[in-house]
This record gives structure tokens, C-alpha cells and sequence, in this order.
């Protein structure tokens, strides 16, 4: 079972309810407790201002639709909505997949204080990988699977596994570009992450850190680094034709911490005539053409001498395939829609084309800070009633056949909406 489902409006009524809560559970409280129920009412004092700012942003793009998952960009607010769920899930106070908050119930004010700051602690130690140590060697042909985003357990990300396990032909390797929600805490990473993940025998399997994770600190995503045994949180991954390189950009938030930059110059020099695709949670570039974090200062001289040539980004929740960069050459694409339920992208500016299995793309133009592209239109089913308000989830695979590079983007169950080379 996923992790429960904790919705707006039950946070809501944590933060509105938490005087009357706190009150009853300091009845008869023992000094110790009282203490802690102290640290919870500041806990929550602290992060009344985050829960304000989400608020008034779901306010102006609408809220989520009654029961569905949501969850904000925010290390306090992702920790209480993990916090929240545990209490559900271990008292059972659940109604369907959702947890039902009594905030009256003297248990639940300690339980959140307790739990809360247990999950409220330091980042994992950082893992510095060797300049010598550069890549893992791949076979020349096979496909490798791409998924972003995919942390929920649900919304059609639980539908890949038996997809993904299916898929004709060599798999070299499956990627995770990050996002286990709400805070990638040790039981939301086996739940939504290790129970639905795809066991192929041919596969390694890589996980990328990625905001949600580091909520947690990154101390249960670093547990799967070691039983991926991919050592660190960035990697390359190579064959005769190309390079993959899969970025952390999340230690440091949308930024390379430590000696990433450096260690993806000594990649990238002796990748030689290799064509270069990073892989990392983070975007270079929105779709509204905003510049977010540092990344596009880091890799500034990469990109300018064409040493990138694709790049597969998630984060943001909707899939997006830009058209080539006029000035880097750089293919750069969003998979960010494997499983996180998202506002439904229902137009361009440029009009939509079908695709595969009548599958609706939006053109949208280029603009000042990014190329133009297509964006995926489709609703998703998995939401059942409220399927027309949210978009389509999927994953992509990159298939190599000697130099020959065939992307593919597919609905959980295998569909695929768009197959082309890559670099055309
Ligand atoms: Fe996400
Ligand atoms: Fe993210």
C-alpha cells in the first residue's frame, strides 16, 4: 500500500485545529510530554508562514480535487504531511486511502510531536566520488528506462512495473530522476519507491536525489544508493556510443554540490566523440522560460562549446519535448509526469498535434530563455471521475542500436505516444 494520502485540507485543519489539539493532549500530561508538545506548537509556528504561501499559490492555480495527492515544494510541510500519514497508517485512522485527522484525539497531537522531530534532522553526510572513478560500462544495444516523479505509488505510476518488466530485449539499466513523496522518509521510500520498482535481472537500478528525498535529509535515498550499489548520488553510465550522466542536484537545492562540476569535466573528456545526455531532477529551464537555480551558470561554458547534447529533466510534472536549442545544439526534455497528479496542460499557443494512440501534444513557441515544443495534453484515467483535470502520467526509454538513439515516451501500460531518433 502507499504511503496515505494527507490533502489540504487535513494540513489545514492541523494548523487550524492545533490550539484546541494541543490543549486536550497537554491534559494530564507528564513534564516530558508537555515538552514536547511545546517544540510541536513551535515546529508548527515555524512553518505557519510556508503553509500561508501554499495556501494563497493553490488559491490563484486552484486547489487539488477532494482526495487527491498533493504536496509543496517545502522541507516543514512535506515532513508534517509524512508525519501525519505514519499516524494514520499505524492507528489506522483511515477512510479509503486517505488519512482522517480528529484533531480532538489526545494521541495525535504527541505522536506528531514525537514523530515530526525524529524525521526533522541533519542531511546525510555528502559522498564525494573519486575523479578517477568516471563511468560504469553498458552493452551497445538495449534500453534504458527513465522515470521522474514516480514516488507516489499511484495515478498510474504502480501500472509501470509489470510494463517496464515486460519490455522485449536488454535492459541495461533503469533510472529514477527523483521525488519519492512526501519526504522520502524510510517507509515512503519502501512504499513508493522500493515495492513498485520494476525488478528486471538484466538491469542495474539508479535513483537520483531530488528535493522531496532531501525533506528527510536524504538519509533513507543514500540507504538506496547502497543497495543499488551505484556508491553515489551521481554517476555516468557508458557504451561505445554514448554517455549518461545522472546528476544530484538536490544536496544543494537545483545547484552541483561538491565536486560534481569537476567530475563531470573528466566524464565528458574522456567521453571523446560519445554523444553526452545528463540526466538530473532538476530543469535548466521552464517551460514559462524562467531560469530557476544555478545550473545554467555551472555548466554555462558545457553547454556553449555543444558539449551536452540531450538532457532529460523531471520536477516539474508534465512532459515536455523541447526542440533543439539554437544556440547549445541541446535536445532537452521533461519527464517529470511519472506519477505526481498534476493540473492538466490543456493548450499551447501554437495549436496540438496527435500523436500515437490519439495521444494531443500542445505546440508552444520558443521564447527568450527556451526553445519551443510539445507538451502532452492528455487526461489521466487513473483519477477515475476527476480524470479531466489532471494530465497523463508516463515514463520514456532510450533504445540504442549501435550509434542509433530511439527515444520513446509511454503510458503506463505500454502504449507508446511518440517514438523517434533523438538525434535526427
Ligand atoms: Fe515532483
Ligand atoms: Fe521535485
Amino acid at each position: 500500500m502507499p504511503t496515505p494520502i494527507v490533502s489540504f485540507e487535513t494540513l489545514s485543519r492541523v494548523f487550524e485545529g492545533a490550539e484546541a489539539s494541543l490543549a486536550e493532549s497537554a491534559k494530564g500530561a507528564t513534564a516530558e510530554d508537555a515538552r514536547l508538545l511545546e517544540r510541536f506548537e513551535f515546529g508548527l509556528q515555524l512553518n505557519l508562514e510556508a503553509f500561508e504561501r501554499e495556501r494563497r499559490r493553490l488559491e490563484a492555480e486552484g486547489r487539488p480535487a477532494d482526495g487527491v495527492m498533493w504536496s509543496a515544494d517545502d522541507r516543514g510541510l512535506s515532513l508534517l504531511q509524512s508525519t501525519i500519514a505514519a499516524y494514520g497508517a499505524d492507528i489506522g485512522a483511515l477512510e479509503q486511502d486517505q488519512v482522517k485527522y480528529d484533531e480532538l484525539d489526545p494521541r495525535w497531537a504527541k505522536f506528531l510531536a514525537v514523530r515530526f522531530g525524529e524525521l526533522f534532522r541533519d542531511d546525510a553526510p555528502w559522498r564525494t566520488r573519486r575523479l578517477d572513478d568516471l563511468v560504469t560500462t553498458i552493452a551497445d544495444e538495449g534500453t534504458v528506462v527513465l522515470l521522474s516523479d514516480w514516488g507516489s505509488g499511484r495515478y498510474g505510476a504502480e501500472a509501470m512495473r509489470p510494463t517496464i518488466e515486460g519490455l522485449a530485449g536488454p535492459v541495461p539499466a533503469i533510472v529514477h530522476l527523483g521525488d519519492v513523496y512526501y519526504a522520502g522518509t524510510p517507509s515512503e521510500m519502501q512504499e513508493n519507491f522500493w515495492a513498485p520498482w520494476p525488478r528486471r535481472a538484466d538491469a542495474l537500478d539508479r535513483a537520483l536525489n531530488a528535493n522531496h528525498e532531501m525533506y528527510s535529509g536524504g538519509r533513507a535515498y543514500f540507504d538506496y544508493v547502497d543497495k543499488f550499489r551505484q556508491g553515489h548520488s551521481y554517476f555516468a553510465l557508458q557504451n561505445r556510443h554514448l554517455t549518461l550522466i545522472g546528476l544530484d542536484t538536490a544536496y544543494t537545492d537545483h545547484d552541483l554540490h561538491g565536486n560534481q562540476l569537476e567530475w563531470l569535466e573528466h566524464v565528458i573528456r574522456q567521453a571523446g566523440e560519445r554523444k553526452v545526455i545528463l540526466l538530473s531532477h532538476h530543469q535548466l529551464f521552464n517551460r514559462t522560460g524562467r531560469v530557476p537555480g544555478a545550473l545554467r551558470m555551472r555548466l554555462a561554458s558545457m553547454l556553449a562549446a555543444r558539449r551536452i547534447d540531450a538532457w532529460f529533466w523531471g520536477h516539474q510534472h508534465h512532459c515536455t519535448l523541447y526542440q533543439p536549442d539554437a544556440e547549445w545544439g541541446l535536445r532537452a526534455r521533461c519527464i517529470g509526469h511519472g506519477g505526481f497528479p498534476y493540473w492538466r496542460v490543456d493548450a499551447g499557443d501554437a495549436g496540438s498535434e496527435t500523436h500515437g494512440h490519439g495521444s494531443v501534444w500542445h505546440r508552444f513557441e520558443g521564447r527568450a530563455g527556451r526553445p519551443g515544443g510539445i507538451t502532452l495534453g492528455d487526461d489521466n484515467p487513473a483519477l477515475g471521475s476527476k480524470r479531466q483535470r489532471y494530465g497523463a502520467t508516463g515514463f520514456c526509454t532510450l533504445t540504442f542500436d549501435g550509434p542509433k538513439i530511439v527515444e520513446r515516451y509511454l503510458r503506463p501500460a505500454g502504449e507508446v505516444l511518440i517514438e523517434r531518433e533523438l538525434f535526427d
